[in-house]
């Protein structure tokens, strides 16, 4: 396997390659769909042509400009010639379907000398699935197959390994850890949401590993990571599964921070990963109902938290632990000062978990646009803590989360007094320069996409740039999460 050292700077510092990176993801994207559909389905069947069009469109874009188009897979990661594809959330199913594929195959990516016709393109996935039948395949094999088809417009490549300076491989090797740690708590809640009728039946050695890797991660924090900005994903899955995760990792980074032993992190973790189960009891026409929920849905709605308890009630004897998932789930919509629900003659004050857990619960819920509720920005959720403390939510705890986010939380897409818009990276731990986090600038004072920089707003040098409030990320086109960690 051959060596080389990659191009590694930040994408999207141009239009051009900001272009190009996203049409680069498209082609991955529609490859995974073609590849998936290629074992369902005959290659003349009518779900290819849709894909096929697009794959073939994205290719052709790109090679109106570049003269050749090099996707290859580099240890776990995408380039196209030679530039980094940032993964993205709402495609890593398939960015790892592609990983496993290519790896099936022996291959290390594909080339494209010139812009294929769908014929071709189809070609490439009858060698594909010819190559993948075979006991050892690998490259020349596969190329044969493509050469005998007659198709010269890309061939296959060999597969290589990655070789970066040290201190970029740990940043990204973290990034990627991160994502992966993201995406495993989050299959692990998709498939027990979809499969299972109780919180009982869910896998809890599958949901404790994957809660200690976000334990184990937020002692990571710092250098320009944060465990809390992964909350800043919100992906398009689905609200009720990206919030449980969210909720997970927020109160997780949010525990780290209250100097919790990794111990009762991952009890804390799981708490919060379970803390809505009991909407599984909840039917799908009020869970999902695009407006305000009426009265009576409310009442329904509210049993969730009654739900999950009841069914984990039993499970205490075989594991003391499910105490904490009992209250997190029981309490969390209870109030500070007792004034929420469910109304019960035990129990009437919140347990830390649960005070722990209704602060990251809200806030994950304010800062993720609904069908029925728009956006709140992160400093508005954080206004909106700060005027329920004491009610709600417990006053200490609202001041210590602040302390933990920042009064701009890692993630979120800010406003600088130059006219710049930065997305912040790392929250100030110094309580009188909360507002002063260290941020990664993205756009010049025109408000136009520019190479990212960072910079440490409580520096000197950095005096004239100060931070005038949150911006919708989205409105300027930028995907704040992607900078964010
Ligand atoms: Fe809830
Ligand atoms: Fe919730």
């Amino acid at each position: 396997m051959s060596t080389a050292v990659l191009e590694r700077g930040p994408e999207a510092a141009t239009h051009e390659s900001r272009l190009f990176a996203s049409l680069a993801r498209e082609l991955l994207h529609q490859l995974s769909i073609l590849i998936r559909n290629s074992y369902l389905h005959p290659l003349s069947n009518a779900v290819f042509v849709e894909p096929l069009t697009r794959a073939q469109n994205a290719t052709e874009h790109i090679l109106e400009v570049e003269r050749s188009l090099k996707l290859e897979l580099v240890g776990a990661e995408f380039f196209a010639n030679g530039k980094h594809l940032r993964m993205e959330i709402r495609s890593l199913h398939a960015y790892r379907y592609m990983r496993e594929e290519l790896t099936r195959a022996g291959l290390g990516g594909l080339e494209f000398g010139g812009a294929p016709s769908r014929a071709a393109l189809s070609g490439l996935l009858q060698a594909l699935r010819d190559v993948r039948s075979k006991p050892d395949p690998d490259v020349e094999t596969f190329n044969e197959m493509l050469v005998s088809q007659g198709i010269h417009a890309f061939r296959g490549l060999p597969p290589r390994e990655a070789s970066l300076e040290p201190g970029r491989q740990a940043a990204i090797g973290r990034r990627q850890r991160a994502i992966q740690a993201y995406e495993q708590v989050l299959d692990f809640i998709r498939d027990s949401m979809m499969n299972h009728e109780s919180p009982a039946q869910i896998d809890l050695r599958r949901a404790k590993r994957s809660v200690q890797r976000l334990v184990d991660l937020s002692f990571e924090e710092g250098e320009g990571f944060s465990l809390a900005g992964m909350a800043a994903i919100k992906g398009h899955d689905s609200y009720t599964f990206n919030h449980m995760v969210n909720v997970c990792i927020l109160a997780i980074a949010f525990g780290q921070r209250l100097g919790l032993k990794r111990r009762d992190l991952a009890r804390l973790g799981l708490g919060a990963l379970y803390h809505d189960m009991g909407k599984l009891h909840i039917p799908l026409e009020i869970l999902n109902k695009p407006a305000t929920l009426t009265e009576e849905e409310w009442a329904v709605m509210g049993n969730h938290t009654v739900y999950a308890a009841r069914t984990l009630f039993p499970l205490i004897e075989q594991d003391p632990d499910t105490i904490t998932r009992i209250l997190a789930a029981l309490q969390h919509h209870l109030n500070y000062d007792g004034s929420g629900y469910p109304k019960l003659r035990i129990l009437k004050t919140q347990s830390l978990i649960a005070r722990i857990i209704a602060i990251a619960d809200t806030f994950d819920a304010m800062t993720t646009k609904r069908l029925y509720q728009r956006r709140f920005l992160p400093d508005e959720a954080m206004k909106a803590l700060v005027e329920m403390a004491g009610m709600r939510y417990d006053p200490v705890l609202v001041k210590a989360f602040i302390n933990c986010m920042g009064v701009f939380p890692v993630g979120s897409a800010v406003l600088l007094t130059t006219g710049e818009i930065a997305v912040v990276i790392e929250s100030n731990a110094d309580p009188d320069r909360v507002h002063q986090p260290r941020v990664r600038v993205v756009t010049d004072a025109a408000q136009q996409a520019i190479q990212p920089a960072e910079a440490d707003l409580t520096a000197p040098a950095e005096a004239q740039r100060q931070i005038v409030r949150c911006v919708d990320a989205e409105e300027f086109g930028i995907n704040a999460a992607s900078y964010a960690f």
